[in-house]
């Protein structure tokens, strides 16, 4: 795939990348993600989306490290951590050392709260504040980072962000797939110039999307896997995804886009969620973790 979208600080991100979360049962092992990287890498993959908090990032760095694609045409995100909101330099200077890297194209606030160690939310830092940290780490770093940005931030948790920002965030990374599509906050997003990333972009594991007779039938159509559908899909949306997998077939098949899905099929897609038993539901309570303000762009359960 080689579509890309350009940020509002004039960088372009491609449009798909690796997620590198271990939340795959079974699949835990720095090895195994080490090699799926390094293959993703070798098969055209150029935007790795990691965490502090997934605790893998030196396994990016090994993999990165050993792959034939020079730096400078790979895409690195990271995120800070919730219970870092108070030491931000301090976290992010820690990532950059682990990935082993002499800049981050994109460091993301992982949530909107920030927490203590045992997870308990915390009023302060509120994600305003947060952000003005943020800004000064760019201000302060501008040739260690690139463009900074938010994660699972709704309209409401952006709003006194924005209020304080002189810099708009790049981007806000939410969960996003035919059960939770989110049109009304990318929109929302959108007008302020902040573009949307989609994690769990296929449904996270055993989604019931990929198996459903409707979504397979469409795909047969197009002759490609459920995958690459729904994700094309969000693509097509402005979206970037960042599907999972460690499966080298599916590896290379989540970058093979549809050249474009006609508005019918794309309307399958956008009421998918309609269906019975197929919507995924906002929380506003979930993981032990609470949300700043009584919304949360994301669901735990359907
Ligand atoms: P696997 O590693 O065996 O491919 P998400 O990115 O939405 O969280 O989804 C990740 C999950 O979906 C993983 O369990 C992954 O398993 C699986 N997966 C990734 N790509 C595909 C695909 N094209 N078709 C079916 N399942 C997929």
């Amino acid at each position: 795939c080689t579509t890309s979208f350009k940020l509002n600080t004039g960088y372009s991100i491609p449009a798909i990348g690796l997620g590198t979360w271990q939340g795959t049962p079974g699949t835990d092992e720095s090895e195994l993600l080490q090699s799926t990287i390094k293959y993703a890498l070798s098969q055209g993959y150029h935007c790795i989306d990691t965490a502090a908090a997934y605790e893998v990032e030196e396994d990016v760095r090994a993999a990165i490290a050993e792959s034939e694609v020079p730096r400078e045409e790979i895409f690195v995100v990271t995120k800070l951590w919730n219970a870092m909101h108070d030491r931000v330099e301090e976290a992010f200077l820690t990532s950059l050392q682990k990935l082993g890297l002499e800049y981050i194209d994109l460091y993301l606030m992982h949530w909107p709260m920030s927490s203590d160690d045992q997870m308990n939310v915390l009023d302060h830092p509120t994600p305003a504040e947060t952000w003005l940290s943020m800004e000064a780490l760019i201000k302060k770093y501008p040739t260690k980072l690139r463009s900074i940005g938010v994660s699972n931030f709704s309209e409401k948790t952006i709003k006194p962000l924005l209020e304080v920002a002189t810099i708009i965030p790049a981007v806000n990374q939410i969960e996003i797939h035919p059960m939770l599509p989110q049109f009304e906050l990318v929109d929302a997003f959108a007008k302020h110039g902040i573009l949307t990333m989609a994690y769990s972009p296929l449904g996270q594991y055993n989604s019931p999307v990929l198996t459903h007779p409707d979504i397979i039938a469409l795909a047969e159509k197009y002759k490609v896997p459920t995958g690459a559908l729904v994700l094309s899909w969000e693509v097509q949306r402005g979206i970037v995804a960042v599907p999972k997998s460690t499966n080298k077939e599916r590896i290379v098949s989540n970058i093979t886009l549809l050249p474009e899905l006609s508005p019918e099929d794309k309307k399958v897609l956008d009421e998918f969620h309609l269906r019975k038993g197929m919507h995924r539901r906002l929380c506003t309570v979930g993981n032990g973790v609470r949300p700043t303000g009584n919304d949360i762009v994301f669901g735990w359960t359907y």
